[in-house]
């Protein structure tokens, strides 16, 4: 019998066999679609999120490549946002002391449009709080026009390509664990990011894309770098904060308001926190994963001499001509 839910996946099958393809890191391949690499399951998300999805002015989201620090920043703006709820941000019960921040700030085309096929809940929009807080890994140039069009903020975060393509590395080997699929090298893994095949990337482009807006529209977009974050994230919560219409009063900055935030999102609280020991985000997706170091400068634990030379050309090359430096 043919009905719609069949012509849908019929369709959805040719326009997959017309993409080009490469072997995937926790899937078995990865297509080209709208300019950037993902694995089969997101292409019909994309779609429904391109479609459906009606952004709201006040809308905050946070975009950034996988492994740039996202975590982090989820947590931080929605700590920001909802202080109000919060008075005392030192007990035990602040939600991002009981939840991981991808459950609180759900991911558009995982969470929200995934379809029962992703192993992750699913979130109905419909009953998020104001504002609404997202998460997003997807370029700039593919985000559905409403979010591009609204008011609504984006806070980007990216990170030095030496650290993600580590931290991505080691990610997507405890992934693949998890799914009895055998290891990735971390040569074949180089090579293919180094060309821009790995999730959501080229690396460039989605760095490249954000930037440009953030320059464009300053209002409309945050642009932010996890280095900068570490060095001093008194300041950057401030700014965060201030640009997504939250800004801080002397008199909370005087009672030690933004200390708590950097407190309750560090990475030692983060990582020991009970919401993100023993629950799994799924079955595939271990919370802890989402924590392993969180430090500046490990990928000279990884990186050979001609590994740092290829990756140094691969950055100058793509990323001469733009402001943006690591
Ligand atoms: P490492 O693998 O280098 O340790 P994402 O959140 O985008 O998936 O990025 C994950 C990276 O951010 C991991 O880097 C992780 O350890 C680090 N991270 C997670 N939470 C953090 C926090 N609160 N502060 C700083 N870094 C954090």
């Amino acid at each position: 019998t043919y009905n719609t839910e069949n012509k849908v996946i019929h369709d959805y099958n040719n326009l997959i066999l017309s993409l080009p393809r490469e072997n995937g890191c926790e899937t078995e391949y990865m297509y080209f679609f709208h300019g950037f690499w993902c694995p089969s399951y997101l292409i019909q998300s994309v779609n429904t999120f391109q479609n459906k999805f009606h952004a709201k002015d006040n809308d905050i989201v946070v975009a950034s490549m996988p492994k740039s620090g996202t975590t982090w920043l989820k947590g931080l703006a929605y700590a920001i946002v909802n202080r109000q709820h919060f008075t005392s941000l030192e007990n035990n019960n602040h939600p991002l002391l009981l939840f991981n921040p991808h459950e609180l700030v759900p991911l558009f085309e995982v969470n929200l449009y995934g379809g029962k096929d992703i192993l992750l809940p699913q979130i109905d929009v419909s009953n998020m709080i104001e504002p609404r807080l997202f998460g997003t890994h997807i370029p700039f140039l593919s985000l559905p026009k409403s979010v591009k069009e609204s008011s609504c903020k984006i806070i980007y975060i990216c990170r030095n390509p030496f650290d993600t393509f580590v931290s991505y590395w080691n990610y997507i080997n405890k992934v693949r664990s998890k799914k009895s699929l055998t290891e990735l090298t971390l040569e074949e893994s180089f090579e293919r990011y180094c060309k821009g095949i790995c999730l959501f990337g080229p690396f460039w482009d989605n760095m490249l894309g954000y930037l440009k807006e953030s320059i464009e529209r300053p209002h409309k977009v945050l642009f932010l770098k996890y280095e900068d974050l570490k060095e001093d994230v008194n300041f950057h919560i401030k700014r965060i904060a201030e640009f997504v219409g939250f800004p801080f009063t002397q008199e909370e900055e005087n009672n030690g308001v933004v200390e708590n935030i950097i407190k309750l999102c560090s990475f030692e609280s983060m990582k020991e926190s009970k919401g993100n020991q023993s629950e799994t985000v799924s079955t595939i997706y271990e919370k802890k994963f989402f924590f392993r170091k969180g430090e500046i400068g490990d990928w000279v634990n990884y990186f050979s001499p001609s590994m740092i030379e290829r990756l140094s050309k691969v950055i100058e090359e793509k990323l001469s001509g733009s402001n943006l430096s690591f």
